[in-house]
């Protein structure tokens, strides 16, 4: 039996911004998704018959990236993360099982993390009609602090670069990675699911939509960009203080650009007393806020009161694994 764990993800800074070639910020997460796979008489997942048309992506991994032609094999999944709620479950479901597949496979032989994240992101194209970032595959590939971008971002260390031909033509990224220093350890990231999904191409066709009505909105676009370089800075010289406004005032942007809502706006209020700064994070609309803070449990308890549902973690945990 192999198994493999593959970490969700948490947008800090930079959502909406990214698709217009603006950079993104990502950290990944203690939460996650754990796979097993063992050769089995008929194939299952869950302990029930798999049927290939409910999973397109997990049928992608194994047939076409992997080429697998060997006895039936038995899947199980589990997974700490709110499902379809920008927390990237499903980046770390085609990352853990391409790892877990990999060492079945090939048990002496280490993953390769650049390669588990082209792999995921080509799964997640497939299931998702040819459009999908690269943010929440190479953040759960490799772990740590992402920024994905359209070219080069100062402060960072580029790591590779990735393109799709979507629908609108080709598109390219390029994944960079930050240190973090040992500061950034004194603080946690509390995240509160508001308890509705985040309809993620929705929200980017709203964004869309709002800019061609009304261009002079790209000026909070822009605004994004510029925290985002601020937020930055503030990371990598472990200055909390300052990330923690940068998070804030990444919120307001967010609102003008109207991908906020009432329940999430509530959870940020919910949790500000208590943190260094709070925002939405992924897409809007639903899904989740998160509030960087040093008193998770209090942050938490905020956030529940609230009428939310939170976790926390502390910021950058490992990439992809095999365990
Ligand atoms: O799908 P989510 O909620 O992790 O967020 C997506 C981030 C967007 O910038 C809104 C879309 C994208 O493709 O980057």
């Amino acid at each position: 039996m192999a198994s493999a764990f593959a970490p969700g993800k948490c947008i800090l800074f930079g959502e909406h911004a990214v698709v217009f070639g603006y950079p993104a910020v990502a950290v990944a997460i203690e939460q996650g998704v754990h796979v097993t796979v063992e050769n089995s008489s008929e194939w299952t997942l869950e302990g029930i018959p798999f049927d290939p048309s409910r999973h397109p992506h997990i049928t992608h991994i194994i047939k076409e990236l992997f080429e697998y032609e060997g006895p039936p094999l038995s899947l199980n999944v589990q997974s700490s993360l709110f499902s379809a709620a920008g927390m990237g479950s499903s980046a770390a479901l085609s990352n853990a099982i391409g790892a877990a597949l990999h060492s079945h496979l090939n048990p002496t032989e280490p993953i390769d993390r650049i390669k588990m994240a082209k792999m995921a992101h080509s799964a997640e194209a497939t299931a998702q009609k040819g459009r999908a970032s690269p943010t929440d595959t190479a953040t759960s590939a490799l772990g740590g602090c992402v920024v994905v971008s359209g070219g080069h971002v100062d402060g960072t260390r580029h790591v590779f670069d990735t393109s799709l031909l979507t629908p609108e033509g080709k598109r390219k990224w390029s994944i960079n990675v930050v240190d973090l220093p040992a500061s950034v350890s004194d603080a946690w990231l509390v995240i509160g699911y508001s308890g509705k999904g985040s309809p993620t191409g929705r929200m980017v066709a709203k964004v869309a939509r709002l800019l061609s009505d009304r261009p002079e909105r790209f000026e909070d676009m822009e605004a994004i960009a510029n925290i985002t370089t601020a937020g930055l800075t503030a990371l990598s010289a472990g200055n909390l203080d300052a990330l923690g406004m940068a998070m804030d005032a990444c919120h307001e942007s967010l609102q003008r650009l109207e991908v906020s809502n009432s329940a999430l706006d509530r959870l940020v209020e919910a949790a500000r007393p208590h943190s260094l700064g709070a925002k939405l994070t992924g897409a809007g609309g639903g899904g989740c806020m998160v509030a960087l803070t040093k008193n998770p449990k209090r942050v938490s308890g905020a956030i529940e009161v609230a009428g939310g549902r939170p976790l926390y973690t502390k910021l950058g945990s490992g990439g992809v694994r095999v365990l």
